[in-house]
């Protein structure tokens, strides 16, 4: 058996995460490090707990509690996606960003290199950093971002997780730790908090509120299937080279408010709605301050190097995730009333 560390494996793209290894990787077990903020959520992987899965309740920046979990086991590799996601959130308080996403991972780099320093983890150990596009700043209406592209970070989120990519790279560059980064575009699928776009419009026309568009709703991101990016971060581990940074993307560039007409009309007919029922709750609001105009990734070198691309294209993706979230209202509503916590709490104890 090999032992990998996964942080932040109860929010979105960790549980995908965690589902995807478990259904492929026999031979893995994982331990799940998450605080459980509001973004986490032991209910999307407690049918999994016990067996190949360990759950530990804890913070990224607790030294005390990484340096425990790296004598305790030998891990084969990390795949750190905890973090603080949310641009609006970091527009509004910046402070948890630079603790989780810089000191965090900076504890995290340090934990493994006195681990890997010593000789306590296993052969081939890997340190894969899991980040964003967004670290590469905003595009004009041509071309794409490369591994090489310089960084120009926008919101404190952006600057949060481009300070850890620095971190990470100087790890390697410094001290040899085996680090990989991977920069990835959007993401969009099961188990997203309502907070991000597609969720939350999913969730908006279901309840007939407003959809908040920002601005004209011209600004273009580049949408990726979230069990595919989790193929991609696999592969990464699996065959990447040490020191080396891979893009990923879905190669799906749409305008916001395209999005929002898909999701709309999508919806409408799954619940046998009049037609244009869910446009007419479209609402354009004040834009988001350093708004980046458009993402576009260029994973060539991914697809060139390691022979993945993705296998879901967003036609596929956005039914997919439309039907996860109406079979799944219920997991929408423990979410955003905070029930789970009550629940973990009195498994766990609290943080
Ligand atoms: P998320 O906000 O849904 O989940 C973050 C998880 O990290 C939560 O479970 C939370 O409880 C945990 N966490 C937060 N602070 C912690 C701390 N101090 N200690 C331990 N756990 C903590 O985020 P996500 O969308 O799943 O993103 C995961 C990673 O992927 C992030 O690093 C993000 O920057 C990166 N990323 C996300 C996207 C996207 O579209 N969602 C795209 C590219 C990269
Ligand atoms: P988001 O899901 O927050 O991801 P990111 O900002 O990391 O790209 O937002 C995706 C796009 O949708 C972004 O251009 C901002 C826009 N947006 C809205 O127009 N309305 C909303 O309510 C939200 C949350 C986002």
């Amino acid at each position: 058996m090999h032992t990998y560390l996964v942080t932040g494996g109860c929010g979105f793209i960790g549980v995908n995460f965690v589902r995807r290894v478990m259904e492929t990787r026999p031979d893995w077990r994982l331990i799940n490090l998450d605080a459980l903020t509001y973004a986490g959520n032991f209910g999307s992987i407690s049918d999994l707990d016990g067996g190949r899965h360990r759950f530990v309740h804890g913070d990224i920046t607790d030294g005390d509690l990484l340096k425990r979990i790296f004598d305790e086991n030998e891990i084969s590799g990390v795949i750190h996606f905890a973090a603080e996601s949310h641009v609006d959130r970091s527009i509004l308080g910046p402070a948890a960003f630079v603790d989780t996403n810089v000191t965090g991972t900076f504890k995290m780099l340090q934990a493994g290199l006195e681990a890997w320093k010593a000789g306590r983890v296993a052969p081939g150990f890997r340190f894969l950093h899991v980040s964003t596009d967004e670290v590469y700043g905003s595009l004009g209406a041509e071309g794409s971002f490369t591994e090489t592209t310089r960084y120009d970070p926008s919101s404190p989120y952006s600057a949060s997780k481009a300070a850890a990519d620095h971190f990470v790279r100087a790890y390697h560059r410094t001290f040899g730790l085996p680090t990989m980064i991977t920069n990835c575009s959007n993401n969009y699928g099961p188990y997203q908090f309502p907070e991000k776009l597609i969720p939350l419009i999913i969730f908006n026309i279901l309840n007939e509120k407003p959809l908040p568009v920002y601005g004209d709703g011209s600004n273009v991101r580049d949408w990726l299937y979230v069990v595919d990016h989790c193929d991609a971060l696999l592969t990464v581990l699996e065959k990447g080279s040490p020191g080396e940074t891979y893009n990923i993307g879905g190669g799906e560039e749409k305008k916001n408010i395209e999005i929002v007409h898909i999701l709309c009309d999508l919806v409408d007919q799954r619940l046998n709605r009049p037609s244009g029922t869910g446009r007419k709750l479209i609402t354009f609001v004040a834009d988001r301050p350093g708004h980046d105009l458009r993402y576009a990734i260029d994973a060539s070198k991914i697809e060139r190097e390691l022979s993945w691309r993705p296998g879901v294209d967003f036609e596929e993706g956005i039914a997919r995730t439309i039907d996860w979230y109406l079979n799944n209202m219920d997991w929408v509503e423990s979410i955003t009333s905070g029930e789970y916590h009550g629940w973990v709490n009195e498994n766990y104890g609290s943080r």
